[in-house]
């Protein structure tokens, strides 16, 4: 090949003004790139034949690392209330032409519960967890209970964190005996007796938290519940079932009977302060 044809000062300077215009912001160079032909989420399109631009998933595509609906880690639902409530089509759509049947719990915060302990009655919540919990997620659960929850319900569960103090409505006890120094033996949405779900309360069933089941736990971590937020953004779904075991660790605190005795002094000693390991509020082992 040749060396480049010279293009003389003339030429030269055309050049170097073309570079000019394309390094300028609303130049007709850049233009192009930022106006790329692309359709947004929902915008028509006459290309396909439905006249919709998106495309549908194909059945069964996952993102990476999402849980599966129907998996109880990720909605605290035993499988059978999950195919009541999430009946769907063939086509994997939900039916919206069929009315929503009064058990379904896509809004079960303010649906009827059903006491799971009675025989019978239909099982809406697991009450197991969904994977073995360790020593570990415990500790996890703990740290995470004391970033998240422990503000409104206390290092001790009682409902009597700094929030509350502030004036907050005070969250529901998760034991049914006063744990703090100042705490009263009542709840202050007075129908409701210390330590029992406000929650199936509105339904008249009495139930003290402690009985609830664990996938309750979630689904009121995950939807919030009356004046509680919803941490569902901020924590993960396995740090929520953590959390919920660390929960039972502190409700088991405060009526453990079947401890070994040299365990029960050491359990009973970090109440008063005594004992040299105080890292864990609650005197979980
Ligand atoms: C901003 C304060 C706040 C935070 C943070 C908070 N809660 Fe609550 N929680 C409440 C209040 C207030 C209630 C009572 C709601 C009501 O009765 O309207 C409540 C109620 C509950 C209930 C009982 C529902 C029932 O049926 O009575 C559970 C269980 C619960 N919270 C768990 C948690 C867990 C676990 C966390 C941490 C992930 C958490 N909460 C974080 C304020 C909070």
């Amino acid at each position: 090949m040749s060396a480049q044809r010279d293009r003389g000062p003339i030429g030269r300077m055309r050049l170097l003004t073309l570079a000019l215009l394309c390094a300028a912001p609303a130049a007709g160079c850049r233009q192009q790139m930022s106006d790329q032909p692309y359709h947004r989420p929902q915008e028509g399109s006459d290309f396909f034949a439905d006249g919709r631009a998106s495309r549908p998933l194909e059945n069964g595509v996952v993102h990476r690392a999402q849980y599966l609906d129907t998996d109880p880690l990720a909605t605290g639902l035993t499988p059978d209330e999950w195919t009541r409530v999430y009946a769907r089509q063939a086509n994997n759509k939900v039916d919206l032409a069929t009315p929503t049947p009064i058990e379904n719990r896509e809004a079960a915060v303010t649906l009827p519960r059903y006491d799971q302990r009675a025989a019978g009655n239909p099982k809406v919540y697991v009450e197991g967890f969904p994977f073995a919990i360790t020593g570990e997620d415990l500790d996890r659960g703990q740290e995470r209970y004391t970033i998240y929850c422990a503000v409104c319900h206390g290092a001790l569960g009682n409902g009597q964190g700094k929030i509350w103090e502030r004036g907050y409505l005070k969250p529901t006890s998760f034991h049914t005996a006063p744990v703090g120094a100042h705490e009263l033996p009542t709840q202050e949405v007075p129908a409701t007796p210390l330590g029992y779900s406000r929650g199936y309360s509105l339904w008249d069933i009495k139930i003290p938290l402690r009985e609830a089941p664990v996938g309750y736990y979630f689904e009121v971590i995950t939807k919030g519940y009356g004046g509680m937020p919803s941490y569902s953004a901020q924590i993960a779904p396995a740090d929520r079932w953590r959390i919920i075991a660390y929960v039972r660790a502190l409700q088991y605190s405060q009526h453990a009977t079947d401890l070994p005795p040299a365990l029960a002094d050491k359990v009973n000693a970090a109440g008063t302060g005594a004992a040299t390991d105080t890292k864990k509020a609650g005197g979980h082992p």
